[in-house]
């Protein structure tokens, strides 16, 4: 049995790489870092299926000393401090874990389980101010954010380590992908929440920031199919992983409103404390390398994934017995 360890647990592509992994048969090794209020909810549902271990991307010691004990198949490096406005206002922290936190796992793996694969979460946001579009593994890198940055350190470094040490290391470019476990604070899940708080009358509006921005929004469920299809190629590589559509935010707010029979212009307003001090406007990514060479596909579309947001937040205010008092419900789901 192949073992395959997970930063990044508690996040949502950490539980939803753990269900996949569990399902091909793996023993998951996942790391969460120590809190005083542990959240384990994105994966309560397996957390008895999984060996968890606790260690911090700040720390070298616990990193070395977790590769050490378990001598991993395969490392999955998700852990980030992964919200692009926090990182204005966080940039040194996001430089330490999201930037050099891969160096502290590339140095871990290089010296207690160098015949690992690694696989880092590098991300669409590198490409920032795009050169080009749609934008491929090819694309200069021109980040706007200090998480941008980050990211781009990371990914060098990863690249790097599998040039000079002849290390197993993959780097994964993947564009937005959103779930209904997706943090509250990525627009995506932001819409969802207040579409159906709206609905069952706990809210009456929503107030967002930049809404031309675009993004190349997929669903976490298909990504992390492809970050496992990496480490199993001959060949070690750099894959962009996207959808190759794009749709602004206000198109999603269109969709995510009309699931319940509203109208987004009733409801949006746009408050400024929400914009960026520089803003990625457009992402649009180019997955031909990824479906041809791994074979990998994405399986929900833009209105799929809209749809299977919002219904995942009218279901868990159905299941506590309320009712909404706006618009309607889709009809899967009265
Ligand atoms: P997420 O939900 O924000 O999860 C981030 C995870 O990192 C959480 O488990 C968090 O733990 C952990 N973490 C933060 N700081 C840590 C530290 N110092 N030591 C150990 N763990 C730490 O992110 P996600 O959406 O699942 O994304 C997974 C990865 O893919 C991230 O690296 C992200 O930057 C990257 N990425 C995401 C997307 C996307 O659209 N989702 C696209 C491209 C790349 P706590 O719960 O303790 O905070
Ligand atoms: N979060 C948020 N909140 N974003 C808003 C809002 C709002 O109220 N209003 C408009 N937006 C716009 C942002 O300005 C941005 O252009 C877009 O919506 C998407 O924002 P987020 O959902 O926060 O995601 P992101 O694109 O900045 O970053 C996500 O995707 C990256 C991949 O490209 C994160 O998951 C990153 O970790 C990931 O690397």
């Amino acid at each position: 049995m192949k073992t395959a360890f997970i930063t990044g647990i508690t996040g949502q592509d950490g539980s939803y790489l753990a269900e996949h992994l569990l399902d091909l048969g793996y023993k998951v090794v996942a790391m969460m870092r120590r809190s005083a209020t542990p959240d384990t909810s994105r994966f309560a549902h397996i957390e008895d299926r999984l060996t968890i271990c606790h260690g911090d991307l700040m720390d070298q010691s616990s990193l070395m000393r977790l590769m050490s004990e378990h001598k991993p198949d395969e490392i999955y490096n998700l852990a980030a401090q992964s919200f692009v406005h926090a990182s204005f206002h966080e940039p040194i922290h996001t430089s330490e874990v999201t930037g050099l936190g891969v160096m502290r796992m590339l140095e871990a793996v290089r010296l207690c389980a160098p015949k690992a694969r690694f696989y880092q979460a590098s991300s669409s946001e590198m490409f920032g101010d795009v050169f080009e579009t749609p934008q491929t593994e090819t694309t200069p890198f021109h980040p706007r954010s200090p998480y941008g940055v980050a990211k781009v350190y990371g990914h060098w470094a990863t690249v790097n380590y599998r040039e000079s040490y002849d290390m197993f290391a993959c780097s994964g470019i993947l564009f937005n992908h959103e779930s209904p476990r997706r943090g509250t604070e990525f627009v995506t899940r932001k819409i969802s929440d207040h579409v159906a708080a709206i609905a069952f009358g706990e809210k009456n509006q929503l107030a967002l920031g930049n809404l031309d921005a675009q993004r190349d929004w997929g669903f976490a469920g298909d990504y992390v199919r492809g970050m496992h299809l990496m480490l199993q190629h001959d060949k070690a590589d750099d894959y962009v992983i996207s959808t190759g559509t794009t749709q602004t935010v206000r198109e999603f707010c269109k969709i995510a409103f009309e699931r319940v029979g509203l109208n987004y212009e009733d409801y949006v307003v746009v408050d400024p404390k929400f914009f960026r001090p520089a803003e990625v406007e457009l992402l649009l990514g180019d997955a031909t390398k990824a479906k041809e060479v791994l074979g990998w596909e994405p399986e929900v579309d833009f209105q799929g994934l809209v749809e299977m947001m919002v219904d995942a937040d009218l279901k868990r205010r159905m299941v506590m017995g309320n009712s909404p008092t706006r618009g309607s419900l889709p009809e899967g789901l009265v």
